[in-house]
């Protein structure tokens, strides 16, 4: 399973980068928009500097709703960088620009998924990732890693080649209910990524080994 960071921090990308760990990044408008990072040209610097800085998929979100300007947009961000992913809504259009793309040789990455028939959808239009927003779903009591094995088990059976992107992690847990689910991509905030280090006992055997070190080498 590759590990997405879900942010458009450049300190917290670089720190999952520096662990050797991190296989791509996603960005969003929202997240663009927590780092201050506005305006067209802004934006379009940031994404190269973040193309620059991690080998691997770099999803940058398309703002147009229409097909005509999806594919306009489409084609200047994926210009860009050869990391660049189109990051596509899951509306009509958006799906016919994914199928667009996907003829030109354009990554894409379908996001706003959240049922099994967008999954299927977006598949048939040949998106490279789709993106379920399991957190999302969670938060109005769905149940998000259910949508992530039944979208996992339709692209088994029917073969579809396109990925899994798991997406909107909330914790650790949800990365180990992804892996067990055969999601192909977390996508997760830096915070859950690390804390998947974590354990008490972890610490506490350390603590001991070093204090037994420390008395057999005084
Ligand atoms: C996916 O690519 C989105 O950027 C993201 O995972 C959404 O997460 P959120 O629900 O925490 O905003």
């Amino acid at each position: 399973m590759k590990f997405f960071i879900d942010t458009a921090n450049l300190n917290q990308i670089k720190e999952a980068n520096d662990l050797g760990i991190l296989d791509g990044v996603t960005t969003n408008p929202s997240l663009m928009a927590k780092e201050g990072i506005t305006g067209a040209e802004n934006i379009i610097n940031h994404y190269v500097t973040i193309c620059n800085m991690v080998d691997g998929d770099v999803s940058a979100e398309v703002i147009s709703t229409d097909f005509e300007g999806i594919v306009r947009e489409g084609e200047m961000l994926a210009a860009l960088h050869k990391n660049i992913v189109v990051k596509v809504p899951m509306i009509k259009d958006g799906i016919k620009a994914i199928k667009y793309f996907s003829s030109k040789g354009i990554k894409t990455n379908c996001t706003l998924v959240f049922s099994a028939g967008q999954a299927i959808l977006a598949a048939k239009a040949g998106a490279t990732y789709i993106s379920p927003f399991l957190g999302r779903l969670d938060d109005i009591s769905y149940d998000g890693i259910e949508l992530i094995n039944q979208i996992v088990h339709i692209y088994n059976i029917q073969a579809y080649e396109t990925q899994v992107l798991a997406a909107s992690i909330r914790n650790p847990v949800h990365i180990v209910k992804c892996a067990e689910a055969g999601a192909d991509v977390i996508t997760s905030p830096l915070d859950s990524i690390l804390a998947l280090l974590k354990h008490p006992l972890t610490d506490i055997g350390l603590e001991k080994f070093l204090a037994d070190y420390k008395k057999g080498n005084q």
